[in-house]
């Protein structure tokens, strides 16, 4: 897919605050920090476009922004930077959750993790929830550029062997780099199934 425009169109605070509109969404997701607005920024050839910070957690609303005048990528707030809620319930925004459980516009999920870390509990208990979504979603691996292959694809496999299990079969997997422009083909692809099958 050829990215032509892309350009900011709402933010909504909730699932009822978000627009009511035909376009096919596509939303990511991931721990704050993780490299989400650079990954944004790197498939729509637009820096700036989400904004990048070395302050983690800066994303509190949910984001929509119009690409090719045909559908929508949605930039989600990020999790593990709320108060730790003392039932131990997993914790990200409550918007955040609804708008994954019910939003019918929602046709797929990138969810980012960072490659150089083993599992992390925080990721493993989001895709063990998002697992019992009816919503299909894909890993995306970030900063892959920051070391060598074998060690990322040595945390990929911890990662799959940590979830396995959670859904009939293991999800799709992307290595990324926002910096080296790794992995932008594949994800784009990915948008483009999941725009065509919905
Ligand atoms: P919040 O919105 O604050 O939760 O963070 P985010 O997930 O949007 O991350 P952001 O894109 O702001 O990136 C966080 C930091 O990681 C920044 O300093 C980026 O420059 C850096 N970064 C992001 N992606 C990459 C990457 O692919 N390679 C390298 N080397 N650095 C990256
Ligand atoms: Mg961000």
């Amino acid at each position: 897919m050829k990215i032509k425009s892309a350009t900011f169109s709402i933010s909504a605070k909730n699932l009822e605050d978000c627009p009511v509109w035909e376009p096919t969404e596509v939303a990511f997701i991931g721990r704050s920090n993780v490299g989400k607005s650079s990954m944004i920024n790197m498939l729509t050839n637009k820096d700036g476009l989400a904004k990048v910070s070395a302050t983690p957690g800066k994303t509190r609303l949910l984001n929509f922004f119009l690409i090719n005048e045909s559908w929508i990528l949605v930039d989600l707030p990020g999790y593990g930077y709320a108060k730790v809620s003392k039932d131990s319930k997993i914790d990200f925004n409550e918007s955040v959750g609804d708008y994954l459980e019910h939003r019918e516009n929602l046709a797929h999920v990138f969810v980012l993790i960072d490659s150089r870390l083993t599992p992390q509990k925080i990721d493993v208990d989001f895709v063990h929830w998002l697992s019992g979504c009816p919503v299909p979603f894909t890993l995306v691996f970030t900063k892959a550029d920051k070391q060598s292959l074998k060690k990322t694809t040595t945390t990929v496999d911890l990662f799959l062997q940590a979830i396995d299990g959670f859904r009939a079969e293991p999800p799709p997997v992307i290595v990324s780099s926002s910096k080296d422009r790794t992995g932008r083909v594949e994800i784009l692809q990915s948008v483009e199934r999941a725009i065509s099958s919905r």
